[in-house]
């Protein structure tokens, strides 16, 4: 009898993997980037191997910041976070960070889950409560978080300290040791108030962190960390807040809410729900205590502590599967120094993009950065612009471009029928494994080091052979054919096994190879025969100045200063008063230039004066189908609000929008005033308006 041999069998992993929460409060920049970035190339390495990968993620939208900044727009939290999830989303989409599903942790499986989370824990007797005193704002009526009171240092006496340590001195202290303490919320002298708190007893979950902590799952820096927090003790966690909160109310405890850090974590798995709901996964399956799942999440090194002592034991305590890898990295810092606003390295995602800079650009750059451990990262923006043009545009796209036109010259665009010299293509798809390897360790450095040499001896090979000669030499047609055919296999294998890094760049090559898209099995393959479509080109240089402008247009995002600075900027913003229209003989722009600007006809739905700004008006803009827009118009001195309301204006639609101390201005209106330097004596200010029929929305040209 034949022995029965069954099949072999290759499982798929299945794999649950997360990226920290971005808060709701603000945008996205680069050093965010780097994490998504990371954990995108991670994600679409494991689908590209065959694994059963998903990766979920949402806004963070809970807290006294969000709460507060949302009542300075003067819109609901709600309304906030609406629209930055909507720019968080599309910032996320521009560089190719593909999530299965993006949430918000405003939703309701996360109140369920949370909710449960919590009740299940204090069934398990992990809840306590207890009374604190802690400063309150009596004008806001609300309590302070530290960050929120400011006062003279009790240590060196320094002012203008905030409420846990002095930046002079380097002292810690609690906020109700400081001298005059004020709130930073309503400049009130704040007063101590009890208040009944809930926390999370983490002390009495510590026998099982040990033993979590030994099983693997952290980097072996974030393991050492660990044992420092053992060793200076695990206190317990405030996990409640008292109304006004924008968050959670506490199931058993009306007027308390949960603090942010207990429902944020939570919304990985609301995220996974929603999206398992969808697509009729089981989510027990995946998060129950017996999971046979991978559950992988990617954080900053800063937020540690909340993913490797909370919440592993919130999941542990109240039922659930714990996280089978929590993977670290460092902290960007551009050109050597901390991002910083007033150097103009704070930069935004949005205005990378705006600068005309290719995201795979960044993602290729961070990807030559990150090695997998804790260290932190430095963008040099001359090292950038060095990096990617020799790797991308001069070793990469290179090989494409100086082989690929003969194909079509000499050869009816079809590759070769077979090749007498594979000895270069077989080392590259020797190189497959080991690559995959620093992928798996997330050791892109040494991925894309790898993959480099690689390169490196594809144009070693195409300048020893040079094809433009032997498509000189009529008897050299096979061998020219061979050495194209050689080179575009080379570049097919290199396109593969940057696929993770490159997804825009990887789908481009295979529409012009003509090939369906690339899976890592792939490169056992080689494409011989086949016609190949014309070779466009696949990518550009950096232009240094595309940087410069970036960097400017970061400068400008600065916050006004409270004083004089809003007014200046609102100016800008609200009339032609900008120091362009102040040269005396304007340039000439060209219709193209014209063009890019979006004017509208707005009718101005409401108009308020803004506390505390002398030249403000904010208005509220309906452009008809295009939704409302909320603008900050330097107008006051020349129009009570209430005679602007129902009235019909133009406006800039697509400016970008400008974060001002008193909220968001999304827009320009047009008004008419004196050129600066002017002299005569009259001051006007006008608003322009269309003629009658006009209606909102309409596009002005
Ligand atoms: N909302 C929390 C995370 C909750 S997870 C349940 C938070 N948000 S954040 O917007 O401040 O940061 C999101 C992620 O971006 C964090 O992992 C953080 O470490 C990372 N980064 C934020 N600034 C960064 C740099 N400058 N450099 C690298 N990563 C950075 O924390
Ligand atoms: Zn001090």
């Amino acid at each position: 009898m034949a022995a029965f041999r069954a099949p072999a069998v290759v499982m798929s992993r299945q794999i649950l993997v997360t990226s920290a929460l971005p808060y709701a409060n603000g945008s996205i920049h680069l050093g965010h980037l780097v994490e998504y970035i990371q954990t995108d190339i991670w994600v679409r390495f494991q689908k590209l191997s065959g694994n059963d990968c998903h990766y979920v993620c949402a806004d963070d939208t809970h807290g006294t910041a969000i709460m507060l900044r949302a009542e300075k727009e003067g819109i609901t939290p709600e309304a906030l976070i609406d629209g930055v999830w909507r720019e968080h989303t599309a910032d996320f989409a521009d560089f190719h960070v593909g999530f299965d599903h993006y949430y918000s942790t405003h939703s309701d499986e996360n109140r369920v889950l949370a909710s449960k989370i919590y009740l299940s824990l204090k069934d398990a007797g992990l809840i306590e409560t207890r009374t604190i005193a802690q400063l309150f704002d009596p004008v806001k009526n609300l309590f302070l978080a530290d960050r929120f009171i400011k006062g003279v240092c009790p240590k060196c006496h320094t002012a203008d300290q905030y409420g846990d340590n002095c930046e002079a001195c380097g002292a810690t202290y609690a906020p109700t040791d400081l001298i005059n303490p004020v709130s930073t919320i309503s400049g009130a002298a704040p007063v101590v108030k009890d208040s009944e708190h809930h926390f999370f007893k983490l002390g009495d979950c510590e026998a099982f962190l040990a033993e979590w902590t030994k099983s693997g799952t952290l980097q072996p820096e974030a393991a050492n960390k660990m044992q420092e927090w053992f060793a200076s003790g695990l206190s317990n966690w405030d996990i409640s807040r008292d109304a006004p909160y924008f968050g959670f109310e506490i199931p058993d405890a009306p007027g308390k809410y949960f603090y942010v850090w207990l429902d944020a974590p939570v919304g990985y798995m609301a995220s996974f729900a929603r999206y398992a709901a969808d697509r009729n996964l089981d989510f027990d399956a995946w998060w129950g205590a017996d999971s046979k799942t991978e559950l992988v999440h990617f954080i900053g090194k800063d937020i540690l502590y909340f993913h490797a002592l909370f919440w592993p034991a919130m999941l542990k305590f109240s039922g659930y599967r714990t996280p089978t890898a929590v993977y670290a990295h460092g902290f960007l810092t551009v050109n050597g120094q901390k991002m910083s606003k007033s150097r103009g390295t704070f930069i935004t995602a949005r205005s990378y993009i705006d600068a005309g800079l290719n995201p795979e650009w960044l993602r290729y750059y961070f990807a030559a950065k990150l090695n997998g451990s804790m260290e932190d990262i430095d963008l040099n923006l001359d090292d950038f612009t060095a990096r990617v043009n020799s790797d991308l545009v001069g070793k990469l796209v290179n090989i494409a471009s100086r082989t690929a036109g003969f194909i079509h010259k000499h050869f009816e665009g079809r590759l070769a029928q077979d090749l007498a010299n594979v000895e270069l293509v077989q080392a590259f798809q020797r190189g497959a494994p080991a690559i995959a390897e620093h992928y798996e360790a997330r050791d892109y450095a040494r991925a894309l080091r790898e993959i480099m040499a690689l390169a490196d001896r594809a144009n070693e090979y195409i300048a020893e052979e040079k094809p433009w000669e032997l498509s000189k030499q009529p008897e050299s047609m096979d061998r020219l054919h061979e050495v194209c055919t050689i080179a575009l296999n080379c570049f097919r294998l290199l396109t593969l096994y940057l696929k993770p890094v490159l997804p825009k760049l990887a789908a481009e090559v295979e529409t012009f190879l003509g090939i369906a898209p690339l899976i890592w099995r792939d490169a056992d393959s080689l494409i011989l025969r086949q016609p190949i479509n014309e070779y466009s080109h696949l990518m550009t240089r950096i232009d240094p100045k595309a940087i410069d402008a970036m960097i400017d247009a970061n400068k400008q995002h600065l916050e006004p200063t409270p004083a004089a600075a809003p007014a200046r900027h609102a100016e800008a913003q609200a009339h032609a008063t900008s120091p362009a229209a102040a040269v005396p003989a304007a340039e000439t722009i060209s219709i193209d230039d014209f063009a890019k600007i979006d004017l509208r006809i707005a009718r101005i739905a409401e108009a308020s004066h803004v506390e505390g700004a002398d030249k403000l008006l904010r208005l509220t803009l309906d452009l008809g189908e295009l939704g409302t827009r909320q603008v900050f118009a330097g107008i006051k001195s020349a129009y009570a609000p209430e005679t602007l309301v129902g009235r019909y204006t133009v406006m800039v639609a697509n400016l970008a929008p400008r974060k001002m101390k008193f909220g968001m201005s999304e827009g320009m209106v047009l008004a008419a005033s004196h050129p600066v330097g002017h002299k005569g004596d009259a001051p006007g200010l006008f608003i322009l308006s269309p003629d009658s029929g006009a209606q909102p929305g309409m596009k002005v040209k």
